[in-house]
């Protein structure tokens, strides 16, 4: 039986700034109890602006390793889902690579909107059941903040900054991501676009979101109930088999309006999308995370991941809940060695550039 990929560790960063509806209502023309009802979300977290999607990545990432008691050096890959890094490259993922001293890590980031964590988590799994790897550093993050218009009421009062990271490790078949789908439609790709508005990119103005809010909304009701479908019917199940469904956190109605059509219960989905707002890639392991430590994770259950966004794509995954992998002490012990000292280094490394860019800067 080849290896399954099981998530042993698990980490998320949000930003300490929360902005609540009524404090957007001041600067624009809506109001807490409009994006409430239509929305379901209270509050979202906002990074600093010196805070990137990287450096959020590398606290979520640290965590997961904390909780997986692994040694950095054997992880295989790093991914990091996300459609807002600060630069093309080096990528986020290499930035994390170094950051964690995952000196033996491949990394890459990967693009797929809101769905880019589920992508990652599956090419991920197949990498480790291929025996390509045996670990795997797996992330979304995302600073929505910076690509959204903040004078468009439409769009900016629905996302949020924040990174959530797992880590995926070669373990027997009784645990793990046992199944997962994948899916794209160009052909409505317009619908939510990232992308400099002419001329504006130059100004300084920088990418932002345009959506047609309600074409997404009826794709993404139909596609997260046909995707739950379609990927537990690749097992032989139903979707009333999966005892957690943790969706891609957009909109509450989404949420509501897929288990109407699939007949499951409302109180098996998971849901933190008042507190956070739509983090995009970072919401599915954000989610993860919050779900685990809650307890709502039981060893041997069967928990779906699914999301969807731009492209417009679309992604679902059946994990078995639990771990077989534990670590001798000492490997344990090594590998927290090893994370500290990459800390240091990466935070010497920094202090090192902030303390160039300022000599180089003309007075
Ligand atoms: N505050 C107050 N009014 C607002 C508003 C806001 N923040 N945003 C939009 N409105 C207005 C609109 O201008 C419109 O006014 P009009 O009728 O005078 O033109 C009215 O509210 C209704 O707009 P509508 O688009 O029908 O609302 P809706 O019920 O579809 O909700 C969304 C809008 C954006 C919340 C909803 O369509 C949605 O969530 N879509 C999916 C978006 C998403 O999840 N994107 C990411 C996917 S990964």
């Amino acid at each position: 039986m080849p290896p399954r990929a099981q998530i042993t560790g698990w980490g998320k960063y949000l930003p300490s700034r929360t902005v609540t509806n009524d404090e957007l209502a001041q600067a624009l023309d809506t109001s807490d109890e409009w994006i409430r009802q239509r929305t379901g979300i209270r509050e979202r977290r906002l990074a600093r602006p010196a805070e990137g999607a990287a450096e959020m990545a590398v606290h979520a990432a640290r965590e997961a390793l904390r909780k997986a008691m692994i040694d950095p050096g054997e992880i295989g890959l790093v991914i990091v889902a996300t459609s807002t890094a600060d630069q093309v490259f080096p990528s986020v993922a290499s930035i994390v690579q170094y950051a964690i001293g995952a000196n033996r890590a491949g990394a890459f980031d990967l693009s797929a909107a809101c769905s880019g964590f589920v992508y990652a988590l599956s090419l991920a799994s197949d990498a480790i059941s291929a025996g390509s790897i045996r670990a795997a550093l797996v992330i979304g993050a995302e600073k929505m903040s910076g690509v959204v218009d903040w004078g468009d009421r439409n769009t900016c009062v629905l996302f949020g900054d924040g990174a959530g990271a797992i880590i995926l490790q070669a373990g027997d078949p009784k645990a793990g991501l046992l199944a997962s789908v994948l899916g794209s439609d160009g052909s409505d790709g317009e619908a939510l676009v990232l992308r400099s508005r002419p001329g504006e990119g130059a100004a300084g103005q920088g990418p932002v979101i345009a959506m047609d809010g309600r074409r997404v909304f009826r794709f993404a009701s139909r596609i997260m109930a046909s995707s739950l479908r379609e990927v537990t019917s690749k097992l032989g199940l139903a979707v009333s088999d999966l005892s957690l469904v943790i969706p891609h956190q957009a909109n509450q109605r989404i949420m509501d309006a897929a288990c109407e059509e699939l007949g499951y219960p409302p109180d098996r989905v998971y849901s933190n999308l008042e507190r956070y707002g739509n983090t995009s890639a970072a919401s599915v392991p954000i989610a993860l995370c919050e779900a685990a430590d809650e307890g709502r994770l039981r060893d041997g259950e069967l928990v779906a991941l699914v999301a969807f966004g731009g492209g417009l794509s679309w992604g679902a995954a059946i994990v078995r809940w639990g771990r077989t992998i534990r670590p001798p002490w000492h490997v344990a012990v090594r590998g927290r060695g090893r994370q500290l000292w990459a800390a240091i280094l990466w935070q010497w490394r920094r202090l090192l550039r902030l303390a160039s860019s300022r000599r180089r800067r003309p007075s």
